[in-house]
């Protein structure tokens, strides 16, 4: 039964720069899944520019956000669970964090603007950890760049070899469809947001049925590029793939609806099942009896008068019951979920029994922080939430000092959300707030007011970046903080961090004591 369930599972995640259609192809995944019945269904969960400082947008972009975090679908007997990564670059820790719930990921590429920066940072979390990727080459109805140079243009910003599985025929104006170089068949297209076409089998490419479709020219292009791919780029190979070490990658254009079902079809043909997970003490395959699982997620309640939480749990191994005591491993101490959700297409209904690859939302008052691990007793704890050191630094400024409190309490409970990260500064307990980007400073000045009714300002802090430190000597390493103490601040979890204040001065610092480790992640 456990071996049934897991081996129909697939976990995973769309990436992309924004606007590159990540959404839209949710979408259309969701069609296919029968998940969602019309176009138009799946709300953006995105922050659009213009709404930059609109505090209501946050907020209905929170709630949106909780409705599409995980959206379950069946497909050919696949049960296929997809998180949603926020688009917006300032909350960029929320889509590292997910990752590491997924077992791989799906890239989308505008063909027009290429890989962007969003896309080359997220593929770096993807490398760390060797996820499997497959690359989705989007908005073929416009007049993209060349496709070699855009495969050339992903193995080069990011660092991943590629071998097509498609081949588009033409693009923008004459795009004429795709031929598909794994299951040897041609997709003509038709611009159309609605209907889902099917492909033609053309076994032989030579044969002349494909000049009639698709006109002369076009198949003897065809022909010659297919030759050229078979003939430069190795033979697909489903292991590469798995070890993260080539991406697979498909054209087409997501809101015609164009080359989605390929992709589909090969995804859950070849995306890893759920994998084994490494803890601190051992690897845990997902086939092991006993329920284990990790946190990877927090989202408070949109009503600020109940102050629950819903924890996204990432099921790794056994069977997750509803109502049975589990151990949280941090507190040592058991808890009982009774309340536990499962997460259909945009639907939350409460959930009996969860499986590996399965993702279960749990309401929580405050005992749960992101990286936690729950199993039935055993002490091992889940690796590899990493913390990235953040781009922006500010003191936290208490404007109402009645309020102390509330602020404290208030400000633990977003850094455990992940909202940002918190830095105490040895001397003087001064609090620093980091954050990738600077709407985050907007949406915590806001939740604090609104949640916590606690006031607060931000004053900008001359640092360049916060750098976990270790070292093999341990009396060097308390030399080191003694010596720099008015640099060295304690994070979360109470890890020490030296705060650089500029590039240059790191390096000299480096260079003068080389017995001490600088680490830009907390995972190390
Ligand atoms: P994101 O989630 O990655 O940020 O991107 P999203 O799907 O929202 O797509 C961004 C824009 O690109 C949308 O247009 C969407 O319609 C368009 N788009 C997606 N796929 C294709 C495609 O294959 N071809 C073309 N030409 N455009 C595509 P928008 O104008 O920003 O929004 P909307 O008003 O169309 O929703």
């Amino acid at each position: 039964m456990l071996e049934q369930e897991i081996a129909k599972r697939r976990t995973f995640g769309i990436i992309s720069h924004p606007d590159a259609g990540k959404t839209t192809l949710t979408e259309k995944l969701l069609l296919f899944g029968g998940a969602i019945q019309k176009a138009g269904a799946v709300k953006s969960n995105k922050i659009k520019d213009h709404a930059k400082s609109d505090f209501m947008e946050i907020e209905k972009q929170r709630g949106i956000s909780v409705a599409t975090s995980v959206m379950g679908f069946n497909y050919k007997d696949v049960k296929i669970n997809l998180l949603d990564t926020p688009g917006h670059q300032d909350f960029a820790e929320d889509t590292y964090r997910t990752l590491t719930a997924v077992d791989s990921v799906v890239m989308v590429i505008d063909c027009v603007k290429g890989v962007e920066i969003q896309t080359e940072k997220l593929m770096e979390v993807c490398r760390m950890r060797s996820t499997p990727v497959i690359c989705f080459i989007n908005k073929l109805d416009r007049e993209g760049q060349d496709p070699y140079d855009l495969l050339d243009e992903v193995e080069e910003k990011l660092g991943i070899k590629v071998r097509p599985l498609s081949w588009p025929i033409s693009m923008g104006k004459t795009f004429r469809g795709v031929y598909n170089l794994y299951n040897k068949s041609l997709v003509l297209f038709e611009a159309s947001k609605r209907e889902l076409t099917d492909g033609l089998d053309i076994e032989d490419i030579n044969d002349p049925e494909l000049d009639r479709l698709v006109g002369e020219s076009n198949a003897t292009q065809l022909r010659e590029d297919v030759e050229l791919i078979e003939g430069v780029y190795p033979k697909f190979s489903i292991e590469d793939y798995l070890e993260g070490k080539v991406a697979p990658v498909f054209f087409g254009s997501a809101v015609n609806n164009f080359g989605v079902r390929e992709l589909l079809d090969c995804f859950v043909d070849i995306a890893p099942t759920p994998i084994p997970r490494e803890t601190e003490e051992r690897i845990i395959v997902p086939k092991e009896k006993k329920f284990t699982g990790f946190v990877f997620k927090i989202h408070a309640n949109m009503d600020p008068k109940h102050r629950n939480r819903i924890a996204f749990v990432r099921v790794c191994s056994g069977k997750f019951e509803r109502g049975k005591n589990y151990h949280h491993v941090r507190e040592d101490k058991k808890i009982r979920f009774s309340n536990a959700t499962a997460f259909m297409a945009q639907d939350r209904e409460t959930v009996e029994e969860a499986w590996p690859g399965d993702i279960v939302g749990i309401f929580d008052t405050g005992n749960l922080k992101i990286g936690d691990t729950l199993t039935e007793g055993e002490k091992s704890i889940y690796k590899g939430i990493p913390s990235f050191s953040p781009e922006i630094f500010k003191e936290v400024i208490n404007k109402d000092a009645m309020k102390t409190k509330q602020l404290e309490k208030g400000l633990k409970q977003l850094m455990e959300e992940g909202v940002a990260q918190l830095f105490t500064f040895e001397l003087g307990s001064r609090k620093v707030v980091g954050v990738v980007g600077a709407l985050q400073f907007e949406v915590i000045q806001h939740r604090l007011k609104n949640e916590y009714g606690a006031s607060c300002s931000f004053s900008p802090m001359n640092l360049y970046k916060a750098c976990w430190i270790t070292s093999k000597d341990k009396k060097k390493l308390n030399e080191f903080i003694a010596s720099k103490q008015r640099h060295i601040a304690k994070d979360k979890d109470g890890k020490m961090v030296f705060m650089a204040e500029s590039k240059s001065w790191l390096g000299m610092v480096q260079d003068n004591f080389p017995d001490i480790e600088f680490h830009f992640t907390s995972e190390f």
